[in-house]
């Protein structure tokens, strides 16, 4: 009975966010779900991040107080992701990254593609060691209504051994039945509710390569995953959690404090 509720729940907000979409400028962002920006951040800015990550991994005491670790290894127990690690309000451990999210440029961009206002909720910086055994398969960050996710790699991902993020375009439409399909399969077998592996759209993936400073923004309810190729170089990636200011006031953001 619980789960007819929830399914119900799930069915409704997915019918809700037919008409969020119909709202969203004409574009790629629309369509796919995506849309990218070349040489969005300083190249050298991409460096002087990349090395201060560099040194709070190499000694922690570099960390800022208002900042914090997230190993995926531990709190997967082994299992899934468990060569990714994040610093979360890694902007508390640079004066320029701070300044860079005050200019709102960013945010500005997003929302032009998006034509809703977002409050961004964190900036971590992701650290993503070659793994090609335990990346999560197909999912989505949550289901409708949608959150969003601005990347800027900090170095180039030039192949797909190189771990691109990687989606299925504009299955943030036109995948609603099988989102659903995987949300009951899900709640049968006590699983994610975002895992969207076990019915997967007859559309080819696409990876999106880059260089260092490129934007990728995306919707979370896109059915996505870290490139399971990814066999060579770490890739160091800032991701920018954005939601809709709508929805808000949000509580304070704590994804990945407790391990
Ligand atoms: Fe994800």
């Amino acid at each position: 009975m619980n789960n007819l509720k929830r399914i119900i729940g799930f069915s409704l907000r997915e019918i809700i966010d037919i008409f969020f979409w119909f709202k969203v400028p004409q574009g790629n962002f629309k369509k796919d779900g995506v849309a990218t920006v070349k040489n969005f951040l300083d190249k050298e800015l991409c460096d002087e991040l990349k090395n201060i990550a560099d040194k709070i991994f190499e000694d922690k005491s570099n960390l800022s107080p208002d900042s914090w670790i997230n190993e995926r290894e531990k709190e997967t127990e082994g299992k899934i992701d468990t060569k990714v690690k994040a610093i979360f309000s890694f902007e508390k451990n640079s004066e320029v990254l701070e300044q860079f999210i005050n200019s709102n440029l960013l945010q500005e961009t997003f929302e032009k593609e998006l034509g809703y206002e977002l409050v961004l909720r964190n900036c971590c910086l992701q650290y993503d060691e070659p793994d090609t055994f335990t990346k999560r398969s197909f999912h989505t960050d949550n289901n409708p209504p949608p959150s969003f996710k601005a990347f800027i790699y900090l170095t180039d991902v030039d192949d797909l051994i190189n771990g691109p993020f990687t989606v299925i375009k504009g299955t943030h439409k036109k995948a609603r039945y099988l989102r659903i399909k995987n949300v009951i399969y899900n709640l049968r077998n006590n699983l994610p509710t975002t895992n969207m592996d076990n019915f997967v759209p007859e559309i080819e993936e696409t990876a999106f390569c880059g260089k260092k400073g490129d934007l990728i923004m995306s919707t979370q309810t896109l059915f996505h995953r870290g490139n399971p190729q990814h066999a060579e170089k770490t890739r160091y990636v800032l991701i920018f959690y954005f939601s809709l200011k709508k929805h808000g006031p949000y509580p304070e953001f704590n994804l990945g404090k407790t391990s």
